[in-house]
């Protein structure tokens, strides 16, 4: 299926750490409401999840960013929390409150009731939409496929919305780690089904968002967040050309001794919160790319300070294997005109830095 050759692989090479003519760059979120031609296809759409369900729509948002910024990656349009849906969740999205499932897990009975996600039915129109977009792309850059950590959606399916304590997830944690186990085996199971179908219908590459594994403790991390990313990734099948797909891990507000953690998986990058300076994370790693890392919040400021913060980053980053990305994703809010002046600056400073050596 991965049979054309991808014209620009300028990220691809920079997961197998190759040494690059420029830094590649793609946004987290950057198919979304910041653009308008996003906004306008949505209202078309009805829904969020009708969006996410036309394949022919997922492709068309999809390629939106591409189009408008000629980033080096695309990354698939659809959302992490479909998985629970397809295990009988029932997700919609409110208008101003964000994602709500209609029947969350609260009860022992909830979690050893749960089925397994059967993807090949209730998650294949993620599967036509990725083949859609691969067509579509025909090879111009590399498609990007994800899913949310099992430990994040767990803190979804358990608080049944957002939180700001995740005090649901973190009592059945601290009170009955067994049943949490359960729980975590049971979105683990369906993630690597979910992941491996993702690499049949052509995903080039994989994300994992482990968008509230911050919150945990360093024990606490390890025990409900990494060793379940890790047992997905190792459940990972060869491509249909029998390589490996590179996986990229990101935690949001991980301290850097994650990162040394990480950095002992097997997966090809890790995804860089934007608290952190790149000089502290590179001295903490080894022979990994890394992904990242400005605050998403530089794109409010001036064009000067937007230039002077992806300049140090670049000199910062030099040599080493990197794909410039945000520390997390782009906010609603940010003038399209900004991010395109971001892109150029990556480009300018980072070809600029490739001439210099
Ligand atoms: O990055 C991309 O462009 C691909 C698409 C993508 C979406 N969500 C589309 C989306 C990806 C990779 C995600 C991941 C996701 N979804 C995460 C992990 C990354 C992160 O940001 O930490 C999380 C936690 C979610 C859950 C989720 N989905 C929330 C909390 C919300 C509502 C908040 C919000 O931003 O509105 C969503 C909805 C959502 N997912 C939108 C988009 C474009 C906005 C929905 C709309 O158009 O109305």
């Amino acid at each position: 299926m991965n049979t054309e050759t991808i014209k620009n692989d300028l990220f691809l090479r920079a997961l197998r750490g190759e040494s690059l003519e420029r830094t590649p760059v793609w946004i987290m979120r950057q198919a979304g409401r910041y653009l308008p031609e996003y906004r306008k296809v949505r209202q078309k759409a009805g829904s969020f999840m009708n969006l996410c369900q036309s394949a022919e729509l997922a492709c068309e948002v999809t390629l939106q960013p591409i189009e408008r910024f000629n980033l080096d990656a695309a990354i698939i349009f659809s959302d992490i929390l479909t998985v629970p849906d397809a295990m009988g969740l029932g997700l919609r999205f409110v208008e101003g409150e964000g994602p709500v499932f209609d029947r969350p897990i609260h009860s022992e009975y909830d979690i050893k009731s749960l089925k397994q996600a059967d993807v090949s039915k209730s998650l294949r129109y993620v599967f036509d939409a990725i083949s859609t977009t691969k067509k579509a792309l025909a090879g111009r850059v590399p498609l990007i496929g994800f899913c949310g950590s099992p430990f994040t959606l767990a803190c979804y399916m358990i608080e049944g919305r957002g939180s700001k304590t995740f005090h649901k997830t973190k009592s059945l944690m601290y009170a009955q780690p067994k049943l949490m186990y359960l729980l975590l085996d049971k979105i683990s199971n369906s993630l690597i089904d979910y992941l491996n179908a993702q690499i049949e219908a052509g995903a080039d590459a994989l994300q994992i968002f482990d968008t509230w594994g911050g919150m945990l403790s360093d024990s606490s991390f390890c025990e409900f967040s990494l060793r379940y990313t890790e047992k997905i990734i190792s459940s990972l099948r060869p491509n249909s050309e029998g390589e490996k797909t590179p996986v990229i891990c990101f935690t949001k507000d991980a301290p850097l001794k994650w990162y040394e953690r990480y950095n002992a998986l097997d997966i090809a990058c890790i995804g860089i919160d934007w608290r952190h300076d790149m000089a502290d994370v590179l001295a903490t790693t080894k022979n990994i790319c890394l992904q990242g890392n400005l605050d998403p919040m530089i794109l409010f400021g001036s064009e000067e300070q937007i230039d002077l913060a992806v300049q140090d980053l670049i000199n910062k980053v030099g040599n080493a294997a990197h794909i410039f990305n945000l520390g997390h994703g782009i906010h609603k809010d940010v003038e399209p005109e900004r991010l395109a002046f971001l892109v150029e600056s990556v480009r300018r400073h980072s070809t600029a830095l490739r001439q210099k050596n």
